[in-house]
């Protein structure tokens, strides 16, 4: 495993991290495989691990705390979010901060997660939607002061809604935050043209979030693919998104070199890009952690290949099943 700097809070992340949304409840997560392969990436080096209240209404948090415990001698940094106070995924742009994130209710929600987690503190507290306009008004920023200043968390972030890396430019120049989180992958490279020039600028860390598309990337979908009832997935994956989505991808494996897979070139076009601190890729099974991390050891993808990859941008906004 190979390891980045985390922007201006100089840690030290690994080039893959942890996506802990699975854990929260999708269909057919069970907290005991969930434990033993967050252990296993931990055994490999990986330290970095992004979880939310809103994953499992603290569950995924609480498996977060045990893997903390169960490794006291390793430096794990902890992430999670805040949910909005509306619960409207994502944010739109009439939304208000007294809406999504009044100064009591962000204490509120911190002491709720940091019970769950059963921790004095998070490393990364995050908000988990963002409209830029906020940037504007510094409650917000002051509560995050005094909060951690008691000393509940270090650092603190945006994640950027689906497909409007734009919406979060603001407060990355504003100064008052030390990451995002934003969605970043062979398909979604809108994120280079203003997002991270602003963030290398301001040296503000970048978490490549969704980095296989909600599963396109992987190669393993197909235009008839379903879900288990109740999986998110069957109302992400309709069939305006899923049809281009897996002609998209099959054009992508017409051009994989020799020997790599699908996730392996997904995740090293990622990494291809120095701006990035890490990446958060979704993963319950040992072997998806295995082949993930591996992705760090490879390293960057040839320049030529990255050229080629570039072509593969897709230009997306947000509608009423992207979420
Ligand atoms: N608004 C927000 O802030 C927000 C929104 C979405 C996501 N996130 C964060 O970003 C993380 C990543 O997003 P995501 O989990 O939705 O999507 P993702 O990482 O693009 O995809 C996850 C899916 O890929 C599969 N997978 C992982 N590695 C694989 C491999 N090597 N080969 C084949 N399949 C593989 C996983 O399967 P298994 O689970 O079966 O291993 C899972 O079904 C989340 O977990 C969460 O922490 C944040």
């Amino acid at each position: 495993m190979n390891y980045r700097r985390f922007g201006r809070t100089k840690w030290k992340v690994s080039e893959i991290g942890y996506g802990m949304w699975g854990m929260g409840g999708w269909s057919g997560s069970d907290d005991e495989e969930s434990l033993k392969a967050l252990q296993h990436a931990v055994d490999q080096g990986c330290n970095f691990f992004d979880t939310a209240w809103a994953y499992g209404e603290g569950r995924s948090e609480r498996l977060l705390g045990q893997l903390v415990r169960a490794n006291p001698d390793r430096q794990l940094y902890t992430a999670t979010k805040i949910p909005p106070k509306n619960s409207t995924w994502p944010s739109r742009r009439e939304f208000t901060l007294d809406e999504t994130f009044p100064s009591d209710y962000i204490e509120q929600r911190v002491y709720e997660s940091l019970e769950h987690a059963g921790l004095p503190k998070f490393d990364l507290m995050q908000f988990h939607v963002w409209e830029d306009t906020w940037a504007e008004d510094d409650r917000w920023a002051r509560k995050v002061d005094e909060l951690r200043s008691q000393k509940l968390f270090s650092a603190i972030g945006i994640s950027i809604n689906r497909w409007e890396p734009w919406n979060g430019v603001k407060a990355v120049r504003s100064g008052l935050i030390d990451s995002v989180q934003v969605i970043y992958n062979i398909f979604d490279q809108n994120p280079e043209d203003q997002l991270f020039p602003a963030c290398a600028e301001m040296d503000v860390a970048v978490i490549a979030r969704v980095p296989f598309d909600e599963g396109t990337l992987t190669g393993a979908l197909t235009k008839d693919s379903t879900w288990p009832e109740g999986d998110w997935r069957n109302t992400y994956f309709v069939p305006a998104n899923l049809i281009p989505s897996v002609e998209r991808a099959e054009k992508l494996k017409s051009i994989l070199p020799a020997g790599m897979t699908l996730p392996q070139m997904a995740l090293r076009f990622i990494l291809s890009n120095t701006n990035v601190s890490t990446i958060i890729p979704g993963m319950r099974k040992l072997s998806h952690v295995d082949s993930n991390i591996a992705a760090s050891d490879a390293a960057a993808l040839p320049k030529d290949l990255v050229s080629e990859l570039q072509a593969h941008r897709w230009e997306r906004s947000p509608t009423k099943w992207s979420q």
